[in-house]
């Protein structure tokens, strides 16, 4: 039987897009994992928009950035608003010119009990943020980027894209949501020059699962610590550093990269792929 997980190795030579004097927009940058990839980028020359709904961690972002040399700018922006996502873009253009680099980072989990107990507020919030804002930013983005003449997008999923995640179903229907999407727009690199990837982290140290640890419902507390048990954590810069070598590797397309504690990255491929014969499902007679 064919592996269906594949080891990752950045192919030399095959670097395109070099972040330097490029053009980012990061969502839900104001923290974690989305602040950690705009020290990165920023450490490699690219200008980073800082995109968040809390102003003061997005704020306290670019400062961070700046005091280490970059450039960078807050836009506040509630990835939920089709117009904040509009105005979010525009922004970008109209400070740095242009747009090369997107990632589409912002995300929750479920608050609350968990489905099918959830409230459908929560559970709609929850695929609201982590699915249906990732696919209003690619629409958004991907003109931007064609007048550039292409570009990457990367979108940060989960390992519970790619898994059952039993603490929180809807966060992983959401999550595999986000896998979905990027394998589909494999097509985008040969008609616009457009990459899109995603980043599948297992338990990664930041406030979201602070938080969740932190609980004071005993019961979410104990699947949490439960998980981490699982999963050991991870550090937010060792994803920052997937979604670089995401941006750089040419040959990387429609790709779902898992990193996970003590193992180094790597796609993690469909069973089967639209338009790609396998001899397995050939019809007979
Ligand atoms: N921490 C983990 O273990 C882990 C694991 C896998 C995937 N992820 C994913 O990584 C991404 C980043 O999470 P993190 O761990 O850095 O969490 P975090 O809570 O530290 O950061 C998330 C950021 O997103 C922002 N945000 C939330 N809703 C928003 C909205 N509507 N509009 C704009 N910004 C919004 C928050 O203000 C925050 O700054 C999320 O998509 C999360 O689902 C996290």
């Amino acid at each position: 039987m064919a592996a269906i997980v594949t080891d990752y190795r950045a192919q030399e030579g095959s670097e395109t897009m070099n972040p330097n004097g490029k053009v980012a927009l990061i969502t839900g940058a104001g923290s974690g994992i989305g602040r950690a990839t705009a020290l990165l980028l920023a450490e490699n020359g690219a200008s980073v928009v800082v995109a968040d709904v809390d102003e003061s961690g997005g704020n306290e972002t670019v400062g961070m950035v700046k005091a280490a040399g970059g450039e960078a700018a807050f836009v506040h922006a509630d990835v939920t608003s089709r117009d904040d996502v509009e105005a979010m873009v525009a922004f970008t253009k109209k400070t740095y010119g242009g747009l090369d680099i997107a990632y589409n980072n912002a995300g929750v989990g479920t608050p609350g009990a968990r489905f099918p107990d959830a409230a459908p507020q929560d559970w709609e919030r929850t695929l609201l943020i982590d699915l249906l804002a990732v696919v209003a930013c690619i629409q958004v983005q991907v003109p931007v980027m064609k007048e550039r003449g292409g570009g990457v997008i990367v979108s940060t999923a989960s390992i519970a894209g790619l898994m059952g995640y039993m603490p929180d179903p809807i966060y992983a229907a959401a999550k595999h949501g986000v896998v979905g999407l990027t394998r589909s727009m494999e097509f985008l690199q040969a008609e616009a020059n457009i990459r899109v990837n995603c980043v599948c982290p297992g338990v990664v140290d930041t406030p979201m699962i602070r938080k969740v640890r932190d609980n004071s419902d005993p019961e979410a507390k104990a699947r949490a610590e439960a998980m981490v048990a699982a999963m050991p954590l991870i550090e937010a810069g060792t994803i920052a550093e997937t979604v670089l070598d995401l941006i750089r590797d040419d040959s990387a397309n429609g790709v779902a990269m898992a990193v996970t504690y003590g193992r180094p990255p790597r796609q993690v491929e469909a069973p089967i792929r639209f338009g790609r014969p396998d001899p397995a499902q050939e019809r007979r007679g």
